[in-house]
């Protein structure tokens, strides 16, 4: 089955070809993030305007690409939750005209549970059950991915969302938007034992996380030094901050895993591109743990995770009807009826 896929939920216009949802015919992403960091974050009206210009191309590419034409085409899958509400109107509304026009099923996706069904496509012999720690720039979960679209959310961050406490954090040393990704690559010239830094917990909910106070004090750390006249030792600041993250974000994951049984484990969203947290992973799990994680190409927001969970959502009957409408915020564990 041949499911064009579509994402436009944040600052990402992207079209995917996607057969049996674990392979990947095509994958086009045109990405906003250079006028955004003018700014230093996405601003959602700029959003829907470049969505809307990038769209009808975007799709062409991909079709193009992956050698298709409509008329092979067996399904249309799109984000339609969570996201910034314009960006996801114009992949929703695109997908409906073009679903219509053809007579073809609309497949609505779970922006979240698109980024978990990366790793469908990364490692081709996954299947749930297993749990997830689902990593982006708005949410930070522990996921038990019970079957590919029956899931339960055990642990969740009480304030930022781990791709944003690396941003804000980054923003505080001066480095553009989304500073995730450069604080990620400074860190591994740093020293992490230079500064110690809080690694907070949440009382009474053992899985959850809180990142704002961890970035408070690294954002107080720069500003004392800053005073003091000191100089900012970017790359030491960097490496103690990332390990404190990945230490709070693997030591909730495997505790979680521990405690409901789980041996086998997955990575997704845009975080689990992070160098620490791979290697990290890697190293806790080996001999105890089975892990996947998406190729890199595949971590950051795309259509192909859309086109790949499309294809089980397909498969449970999980189909639009024609009032599709997009959803800001939306809990990963409910199903679209
Ligand atoms: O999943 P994603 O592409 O978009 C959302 O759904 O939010 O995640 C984007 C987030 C940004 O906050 C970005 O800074 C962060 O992922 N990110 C990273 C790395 N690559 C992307 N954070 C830390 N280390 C990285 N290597
Ligand atoms: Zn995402």
């Amino acid at each position: 089955m041949k499911i064009l896929a579509i994402e436009s939920s944040c600052d990402e216009t992207a079209a995917a070809v996607v057969e049996d949802g674990r392979t990947v015919l095509s994958s086009i992403i045109a990405s906003q993030v250079e006028e955004h960091r003018l700014y230093g974050g996405v601003v959602p009206e700029i959003a829907s305007r470049r969505h809307a210009e990038a769209i009808v191309g975007v799709v062409d590419e991909a079709l193009t690409a992956a050698g298709c034409t409509l008329g092979v085409i067996d399904a249309v899958a799109v984000t339609y939750a969570p996201g910034l509400i314009g960006a996801l109107l114009v992949g929703v509304n695109f997908a409906k005209g073009l679903a219509l026009s053809r007579s073809l099923p609309l497949i609505p996706v779970h922006h979240l549970r698109g980024h978990i069904a990366a790793n469908y496509i990364s490692d081709k012999e996954l299947k749930p059950p297993f749990l997830c720690l689902v990593v982006s720039g708005g949410h930070s979960h522990i996921v038990e991915v019970r079957d590919y679209t029956d899931m339960r959310v055990v642990g969740r961050t009480r304030d930022d969302a781990a791709g944003e406490a690396f941003d804000k954090a980054a923003r505080a040393m001066g480095i553009p938007y989304p500073g995730g990704v450069a604080l990620d690559r400074i860190a591994e010239d740093g020293d992490d034992t230079a500064f110690a830094l809080p690694r907070p917990k949440v009382d009474g909910s053992p899985y959850d996380f809180s990142f704002s106070g961890l970035k408070t004090a690294v954002i107080n750390l720069i500003h004392h030094r800053e005073q003091k006249g000191e100089d900012i030792p970017v790359a030491d600041i960097c490496a103690a901050y990332r390990r404190a993250v990945v230490g709070c974000l693997s030591e909730n994951f495997l505790r979680a895993a521990d405690d409901l049984g789980y041996t086998k484990l997955v990575l997704a969203g845009g975080v689990s591109a992070n160098r620490l947290l791979r290697r990290e992973m890697e190293r806790l799990c080996m001999g105890r743990y089975t892990l996947s994680m998406p190729v890199l190409s595949l971590c950051g927001d795309n259509a192909a995770m859309i086109g790949a969970q499309g294809y089980y959502e397909y498969r449970a009957r999980h189909v639009a009807h024609s009032d599709l409408n997009a959803v800001a915020t939306l809990p990963i564990d409910v199903n679209y009826q």
